[in-house]
């Protein structure tokens, strides 16, 4: 495994499994089980994905020891605030069984984020969580809590993929010390992500599949991945994707594929911000 060095020193995993959208919870179980007897080690879930008691269940049954884990959580919009996010906080350790986290993540850049972020920090400073980050959010919205607090978040976790591949966040978040963390690292498959022509072309020249080319672009970028898979071959083969080395020549190929716009999640469109914001969840 190839790891990344956070700002605070603590060290991550380029690759890891992620889980949105496996909320049934002997499906999550099982496929975390299988990420886990694969090798990935770092896992990231998320109180609205509704199954942290489903990846907590998996860790331990895996009898790997807790500390080679990397664990993250994510804190959601209707607990942002100081009291709210210290409160989600031990609800989401309990739900995991665990009783401290490798990295918590504010989810969206909205609500009383300053409030949770204060209460992330205390929490990082009591020793409960090893490392504090943020998921979605613009160059302004960083810029405004670094300003504002005494801790940069350790890494962004946003929509990065081929078609949209994050290049002036990377550059800022090169300068101010956050790593990039991929969500959607296949774009979600959309867009016939898998049938990608240049994609498609570079796995026959390296005898590697799309999403193993894919995966070794973004983490030879500098940027760590999160993909997800139910199926047991994807998990493995998502997972070997480190053991090549694409030319610089075939990055700038990659390179020259961007549109510049987000194909799962567009955080500047209105409609989709106030749908997020006002969904009802009881967790
Ligand atoms: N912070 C945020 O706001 C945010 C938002 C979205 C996602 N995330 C995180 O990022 C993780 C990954 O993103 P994602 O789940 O949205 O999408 P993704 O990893 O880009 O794509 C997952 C899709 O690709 C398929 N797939 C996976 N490996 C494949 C392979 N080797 N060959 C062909 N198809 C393959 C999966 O199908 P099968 O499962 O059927 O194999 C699934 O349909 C999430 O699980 C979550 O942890 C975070």
């Amino acid at each position: 495994m190839e790891y990344a060095t956070l700002n605070n020193g603590v060290r991550i995993p380029f690759l890891g499994f992620g889980v949105f959208q496996v909320e049934n919870p002997a499906e999550c179980e099982q496929c975390v089980s299988e990420a886990i007897a694969t090798g990935y080690r770092l896992i990231d879930t998320a109180a609205v994905y509704l199954n942290e008691e489903a990846v907590g269940r998996a860790v331990k049954k895996s009898g790997v020891p807790r500390k080679d884990f990397f664990i993250t959580t994510k804190v959601w919009i209707k607990d942002m605030g100081y009291e709210q996010t210290k409160s989600a906080f031990e609800r989401s350790l309990a739900r995991l069984n665990m009783d401290y986290l490798d990295i918590y993540l504010i989810h969206m850049p909205f609500g009383d984020v300053f409030g949770a972020w204060k209460a992330m920090e205390e929490l990082y400073h009591e020793g409960r969580i090893r490392a504090i980050g943020v998921c979605n959010f613009h160059i302004p919205h960083l810029a405004d809590l670094i300003v504002h607090h005494e801790i940069v978040p350790v890494i962004n976790q946003v929509e990065t993929h081929l078609f949209h591949q994050q290049k002036a966040m990377k550059d800022y978040a090169d300068r101010t010390g956050i790593k990039i963390e991929a969500w959607s690292p296949f774009a979600e498959g959309q867009h016939d992500f898998f049938r990608n022509e240049v994609l498609t072309a570079l796995a026959g020249k390296y005898n590697k599949t799309v999403a193993q080319v894919e995966l070794r672009w973004l983490t030879q970028r500098g940027i760590i991945v999160i993909p997800k898979s139910v199926h047991k071959n994807r998990i493995e083969e998502n997972f070997n994707s480190l053991d090549f080395r694409l030319s610089d020549e075939d990055m700038e190929l990659l390179a020259a594929c961007d549109t510049g716009k987000p194909v799962v999640g567009d955080f500047d469109d209105p409609d989709f911000v106030y749908d997020l914001c006002t969904r009802k969840y009881d967790f």
